[in-house]
């Protein structure tokens, strides 16, 4: 199946193996698609905003205000399971992950696997599993800090 790869994406796979080898990407069909949208994958904050509306549900926006999921407020920077007052699963509580655009996209194309057993992944499994829509959400999620 690699091999076949190869032989469609050359170039994009042997850009995609250098990634994987500095260790950023484990799979190698993300690291060829976000290669091969290098130039499209910057988000766009109003499309991000509006695409908020399915994690909204359970995430607020709002300084402490914890819904199903705990308030996304400042997120950027935070350590996973690290917001006072949120009863986290063990999973993101013990993970050593720091919230920054490359875990956040990650975790959202991989919501089972990049943190194995965490609660989200009950909930709202399917995640977001298209890039664009990822870079989005993640611009948005960016700006909501007041530093
Ligand atoms: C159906 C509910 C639900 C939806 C929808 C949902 N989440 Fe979550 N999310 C959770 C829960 C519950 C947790 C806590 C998981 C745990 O403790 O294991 C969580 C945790 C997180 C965390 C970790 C936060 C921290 O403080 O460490 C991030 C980031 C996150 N979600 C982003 C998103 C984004 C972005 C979306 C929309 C694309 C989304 N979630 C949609 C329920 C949801």
């Amino acid at each position: 199946m690699f091999r076949g790869s190869f032989v469609k994406h050359s170039m994009t796979v042997s850009a995609a193996l250098m990634v994987m080898a500095l260790g950023l990407v484990t799979n190698s069909t993300i690291a060829v698609a976000a290669e091969e949208n290098s130039g499209a994958v910057a988000g766009d904050i109003e499309a991000g905003k509006a695409a908020y509306k399915k994690c909204a549900t359970c995430h607020s926006v709002a300084p402490g205000q914890n819904r199903l999921g705990p308030s996304l407020y400042d997120v950027v920077g935070r350590k996973a399971g690290g917001l006072e007052g949120f009863k986290y699963s063990d999973a993101m509580t013990q993970s050593d992950v720091i919230w920054t655009a490359e875990t956040l996209d990650r975790h959202l194309a991989d919501i089972k696997g990049f943190i194995p057993g965490n609660r989200m992944a009950q909930l709202y499994p399917a995640g977001v599993p298209d890039a664009q829509d990822r870079a989005n959400i993640i611009a948005y999620l960016i700006t909501l800090t007041d530093e």
